[in-house]
């Protein structure tokens, strides 16, 4: 096949992996945004380029006019969770959605493989919108833990080191591996309320900080500067009690300030 029509081959298959990570790294911040713990943390993506494409041809023997039909991981996505419990969660928040269907799932973290590949896949089928009209296209989403991740990326460079064939004595230690890095995600998971917790809190405050700052930064516009000088001592003050229930109330004192000097301005 011509560059070219690889090219054209392959554009629907970017199309459909720019949108669903925008859509994925959207969920993520509109947890955020409202103070919940996200499930997801990180949200990748890649087309699979021509030569992997070719490879996985001939090791499956497939011909390249079944490729578009028999090849499903053309568009990649993955996800990463910082617990194993949000791996579920993320899967079920795929399978609710309306703008893909789940064709298939390949769950290796309770049917482990051989190599200790640890790791959740769903295969989708997704529809973009081209210059010629709709295309339906397969996915991958991988969803893992960030230690899956981990050891998937460093084993994926190993089988590229040794073609394929990873000696024995490696294996055996990437299997050891696969089960270290499986009890430190059982370790942490046993954390993971104090660590949402701490999350949740720190987003919060975050979220709480910025609010004050833009409107103190607006009252400099319309209010008199020593009554804002006032208004930021008493935020600095507030701030040092680390108490977001109390920073949360003068952030909700100062809204109505700042509606107060915009009533007046509009007067
Ligand atoms: P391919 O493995 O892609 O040829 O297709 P398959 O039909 O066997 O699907 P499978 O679910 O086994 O693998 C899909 C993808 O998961 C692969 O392309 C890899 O990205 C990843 N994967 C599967 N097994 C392993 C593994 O042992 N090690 C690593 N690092 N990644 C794996
Ligand atoms: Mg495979």
């Amino acid at each position: 096949m011509e560059i070219q029509l690889w090219r054209e081959f392959l554009s629907p298959y970017q199309l459909a992996v720019d949108e669903l990570i925008i859509k994925f790294r959207h969920l993520k911040e509109d947890f955020d945004i409202q103070g919940v713990y996200s499930p997801i943390d990180q949200v990748e993506g890649r087309v699979k380029t021509i030569d992997s494409i070719l490879d996985k041809l001939q090791k499956k023997d497939i011909s390249m006019n079944d490729m578009a039909e028999k090849i499903e991981d053309i568009a990649g996505i993955r996800i990463t969770c910082q617990f194993v419990e949000d791996i579920d969660r993320v899967a079920e928040l795929i399978k609710e959605r309306r703008d893909m269907e789940v064709l298939q799932e390949k769950d290796y973290i309770r049917n482990i493989k051989d190599s200790g590949y640890r790791s959740y896949h769903l295969i989708i089928s997704y529809t973009v919108h081209t210059a010629k009209g709709p295309r339906t296209l397969p996915a991958e989403i991988q969803i893992r833990t960030i230690g899956m991740n981990f050891w998937a990326t460093i084993e994926h460079s190993l089988q590229y080191k040794y073609k394929g064939s990873i000696p024995e004595r490696v294996q055996q230690k990437l299997s050891n591996a696969s089960s270290a890095i499986d009890a430190i995600d059982h370790a942490m998971s046993e954390v993971r309320d104090e660590i949402m917790d701490a999350q949740v809190y720190h987003l919060r405050k975050e979220h709480t900080v910025k609010d004050i700052l833009n409107n103190i930064q607006n009252l400099y516009k319309v209010a008199n500067r020593r009554e804002v000088n006032k208004i930021q001592d008493e935020f600095y003050r507030i701030y040092l009690l680390d108490d977001l229930a109390k920073l949360q109330h003068f952030s909700k004192q100062l809204d109505i300030i700042s509606e107060g000097y915009r009533a007046q301005s509009l007067n």
